[in-house]
């Protein structure tokens, strides 16, 4: 399974350590930045994943800025992305579950090293349950449609 992992610089220090959890356990991973703390936007690095993940360059992505939300908002601009902002491991799970979310969205500012690595996990191992979810992640694939314009 192919990762795409990045974020700015308050979650420099964050990406970093999943990029060390994802070598052991493993997964192949490509970071896109940023490489160091040095402030920078962060939507310039969520954007790379999202259209990584979006163009089956990676198969998830993981993104992580001071809080996850700003990261979150941008990768969810892109069609094809279901990006979900996690703080706790089941709903990392459920978003994979009933949601079929594709980029995980995390805060090294709110979020603890140890618990941050278990939502991790907790995204990388859950697998799309499809079933009575097809229908309504249709329907966000159709909302999609309806209000993206390519460009
Ligand atoms: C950067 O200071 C901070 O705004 C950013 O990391 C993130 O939390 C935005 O949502």
């Amino acid at each position: 399974m192919k990762i795409a992992i990045a974020s700015d610089h308050g979650g420099f220090r964050l990406k970093e350590q999943i990029k060390v959890y994802l070598a052991e356990q493993g997964y192949d991973s490509h970071d896109y930045g940023t490489m160091s703390e040095a402030s920078v936007d962060y939507p310039d690095f969520a954007l790379q994943v999202a259209e990584a993940v979006a163009g089956g360059t990676a198969d998830l992505g993981i993104i992580c800025c001071g809080t996850g939300i700003g990261v979150s908002i941008v990768a969810n601009k892109v069609p094809g992305i279901r990006a979900a902002h996690c703080h706790d491991t089941f709903s990392a799970r459920m978003a994979r579950e009933h949601n079929d979310a594709n980029v995980l969205t995390l805060g090294q500012r709110v979020l603890g090293p140890g618990l941050a690595l278990e939502i991790v996990a907790a995204f990388l191992q859950g697998s799309y349950a499809g079933g009575r979810h097809a229908c309504r992640v249709d329907k966000i694939k159709a909302i999609e449609r309806k209000y993206c314009v390519q460009g």
